[in-house]
C-alpha cells in the first residue's frame, strides 16, 4: 500500500498542532518536514526546535527533509529532535557516504535526495546504505509547483536499480504530487508520496487519503 506523507510546508502554521493531529486522524502514514536554510534553497523554514515540538504531539514517523548546505553540522540536532528519517541532498553533502553512516549510527533512518537534474548514477555507490531515496519532482524550495514529468522515468529506473541489487530501499517522491497523478507515480515504483499543497489545500484530508490510496 502506498504511504502518504503530508508536508507541513503547506499547513497553517498558526495552528500547526491542530493541522498535524488532523493529518494523523485522516490516515497519513508519516509527516514530512521541510527544513530550508536560505542558502541551499531560496527559502527559509523551520529548525530542530520545531521538529522536537512536533515529536511531542504526534505518533506519526517524522520524515525530515534537509534542504540545507553543510548538513553534517546539524545532523545531531535533528536526530535529537526526534527525526525518524533524516534525508540529505546528494548535492549538499561533500562526503555523502560518511553523512549516511553518521545518521545511521545515531539510530535514525537515512534518506538521500536528488534534485530533478541530478542523475541516478550519483547513488551508485551509496544506494545499499540508504533506507530511503527522495526523488524531487520539483526544484526544491517552495510548495505548490508543477510536477516535472521526467521524474516518472527516474522513479521507474530507480525502482529497477533497487530491484536488481535486491534492496528494500523506499522510494519517496516530493513535489507536485496530487490525487490525479498519484496513480502514475505509484505505478512507476514510488512507495511514499509527499503531498503538501494537495493535502493541506484539499479541505477534507480523510477523503483525500482515501482517494489517493484507492
Ligand atoms: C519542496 C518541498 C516539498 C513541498 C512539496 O521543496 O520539499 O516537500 O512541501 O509541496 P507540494 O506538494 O505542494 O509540491
Ligand atoms: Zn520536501
Amino acid at each position: 500500500m502506498i504511504r502518504i506523507a503530508p508536508s507541513i510546508l503547506s499547513a497553517d502554521f498558526m495552528k500547526l498542532g491542530d493541522e498535524i493531529r488532523a493529518a494523523e486522524a485522516a490516515g497519513a502514514d508519516m509527516l514530512h518536514i521541510d527544513v530550508m536554510d536560505g542558502h541551499f534553497v531560496p527559502n527559509i523554514t523551520v529548525g530542530p526546535m520545531i521538529v522536537a515540538g512536533i515529536k511531542k504531539i504526534t505518533k506519526l514517523p517524522l520524515d525530515v527533509h534537509l534542504m540545507i548546505s553543510d548538513p553534517d553540522k546539524y545532523l545531531q540536532a535533528f536526530v535529537q529532535a526526534g527525526s525518524d528519517y533524516l534525508t540529505v541532498h546528494v548535492e549538499a553533502a561533500g562526503h555523502l557516504h560518511r553523512t549516511i553512516q553518521c545518521i545511521k549510527e545515531s539510530g535514525t533512518k537515512a534518506g538521500v535526495s536528488l534534485n530533478p537534474a541530478t542523475p541516478l548514477c550519483s547513488l551508485d555507490y551509496v544506494l545499499a546504505d540508504a533506507d530511503l531515496v527522495l526523488i524531487m519532482s520539483v526544484n526544491p524550495g517552495f510548495g505548490g509547483q508543477e510536477f516535472i514529468p521526467a521524474a516518472i522515468d527516474k522513479i521507474r529506473d530507480l525502482k529497477g536499480m533497487i530491484r536488481d541489487k535486491g534492496l528494500s530501499t523506499l522510494i519517496s517522491v516530493d513535489g507536485g504530487v496530487k490525487a490525479d497523478n498519484a496513480a502514475a507515480i505509484a505505478a512507476a515504483g514510488a512507495d511514499v508520496l509527499v503531498m503538501g499543497s494537495a493535502f493541506f489545500g484539499s479541505g477534507d484530508y480523510a477523503s483525500l487519503v482515501k482517494k489517493v490510496k484507492k
